[in-house]
C-alpha cells in the first residue's frame, strides 16, 4: 500500500512546499485553520493534506488538527540554508508531474516523457512555453538541490590548485560560488542557456556568466571543469559529444569533475536507481552510469578517468584528465 500511494506524499509535500507551509510554522505549532489563513488555503482541504503528511512523519501533530515542524519539514523552510524548498515544488509540477504520468508510454516506446507529453524534449519545452514560471521552478529547484550538495563537495575534494573553474551546465551559478568560496584565489565561469546564465550573481566579478550551447559552442577555457547533474540528462553518444567539447577547451593538464550519483554493481538499494528512473522519465537517453561506464564514456571522448572521490552523501565525484 505504502509504495501504491507514495505519489499522494510527493504531491501532498509538493503542494505543501508551493504554499509555504513550513514558513508559517517557523514560529511554532498552529491549529490548521491559523496555517490556512496565513498561506491562502480552504482550511478543511489543507487540514487532510497536512494529516497525511503528519502521519508519515514529514510535520508534526503535536494535537489533532495542529501541526508543527520537525527535521524533515524544517528543509521545507525558505531560509534554511539547505533549503529543499524549491525541489519539493518542482518534482510535481507540470513539467515533471505530465512527463511521469505518462512512463508506461515511455516503457512501451523508450521515448521520453516529455516527448509524449510535450510533443518535445525537456528543455526546448522550457525554452519555449509560454509558461516561463516552470523554467524558473526548475532552475530555482537545480539551486535548492545544490544546496547541500554543493557543500558535501566543498568538502570531499581538494580544489586549492585551481585556478579558473568552469562550471558546464551551472545554472544560476550556486555550486560554483560554493566552490570559490574554498578556493579564494580562483575565478570561474559558468556556462548555460540563454536565459538562464542572466540570473548568475558574479561573486563580486569573479564568476563570468557565458551563455551558449555545450553543443554548439565553444567552451570556456579553464583548468577545472564541473559538471554536475549534467551528463546524467543526455544518452553516451550525445554525452561525449559535450565531453569533446571540454577536451577542445580544457588546458592540457585540466581536470574534468563530474558530479553525480554512481550506480552500485549490486541489488542494494541506493539513491542512483530512484534517480535513473527520472532520467528514464524526463530526459533523451539520460541515466544513471556505474564506475565501468563512466571508464568507457569518459575514453570514447578522449579521457581517462583517474578516481572516484565519494562524498557525505550518495553523490560522488568522478575525476578524468586527458588521455
Ligand atoms: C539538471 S540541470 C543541472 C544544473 C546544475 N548543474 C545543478 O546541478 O544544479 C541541467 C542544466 O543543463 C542546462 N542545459 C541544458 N541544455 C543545455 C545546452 N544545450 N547547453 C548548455 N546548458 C544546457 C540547463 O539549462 C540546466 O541548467
Amino acid at each position: 500500500m505504502q509504495a501504491m500511494f507514495g505519489f499522494m506524499v510527493s504531491k501532498g509535500l509538493s503542494v505543501a512546499a508551493t504554499l509555504n507551509v513550513a514558513d508559517a510554522l517557523a514560529d511554532g505549532p498552529r491549529y490548521y485553520a491559523d496555517i490556512a489563513k496565513s498561506v491562502g488555503a480552504d482550511q478543511r482541504s489543507l487540514h487532510r493534506v497536512l494529516r497525511m503528511l503528519a502521519s508519515v512523519g514529514i510535520f508534526t501533530e503535536p494535537e489533532p488538527g495542529k501541526y508543527g515542524l520537525n527535521e524533515v519539514s524544517e528543509l521545507l523552510r525558505t531560509d534554511h540554508p539547505s533549503s529543499m524548498r524549491d525541489m519539493a515544488t518542482m518534482i510535481t509540477s507540470d513539467s515533471h508531474w505530465l512527463p511521469w504520468g505518462k512512463l508506461g508510454e515511455t516503457v512501451r516506446s523508450g521515448k521520453s516523457g516529455p516527448q509524449h507529453a510535450f510533443g518535445t524534449d525537456l528543455f526546448s519545452w522550457f525554452q519555449d512555453t509560454p509558461n516561463r514560471a516552470e523554467w524558473e521552478i526548475f532552475n530555482a529547484a537545480m539551486t535548492s538541490f545544490s544546496s547541500g550538495v554543493s557543500i558535501q563537495v566543498a568538502e570531499a575534494y581538494d580544489f586549492s590548485a585551481a585556478r579558473k573553474i568552469v562550471d558546464i551546465g551551472g545554472g544560476h551559478g550556486h555550486f560554483l560560488r560554493a566552490i570559490l568560496n574554498t578556493v579564494p584565489d580562483a575565478k570561474g565561469a559558468v556556462f548555460d542557456l540563454p536565459g538562464v546564465v542572466e540570473g548568475t550573481d558574479t561573486l563580486g566579478g569573479r564568476i563570468e556568466p557565458v551563455a551558449g550551447s555545450f553543443f554548439d559552442d565553444t567552451l570556456p577555457t579553464g583548468d577545472t571543469y564541473l559538471l554536475k547533474h549534467i551528463l546524467h540528462d543526455w544518452a553516451d553518444e550525445t554525452s561525449t559529444t559535450i565531453l569533446r567539447k571540454i577536451v577542445d577547451a580544457m588546458e592540457s593538464n585540466a581536470k574534468v569533475l563530474v558530479v553525480e550519483t554512481i550506480m552500485p554493481e549490486t541489488t542494494a538499494p541506493h539513491p542512483a536507481k530512484f534517480m535513473d528512473v527520472n532520467m528514464l522519465a524526463m530526459t533523451e537517453g539520460g541515466c544513471e552510469r556505474s564506475e565501468a561506464e563512466y571508464r568507457e564514456l569518459f575514453a570514447t571522448a578522449g579521457l581517462r578517468l583517474t578516481r572516484i572521490v565519494p562524498t557525505k552523501g550518495p553523490i560522488s565525484i568522478v575525476e578524468a584528465i586527458k588521455a
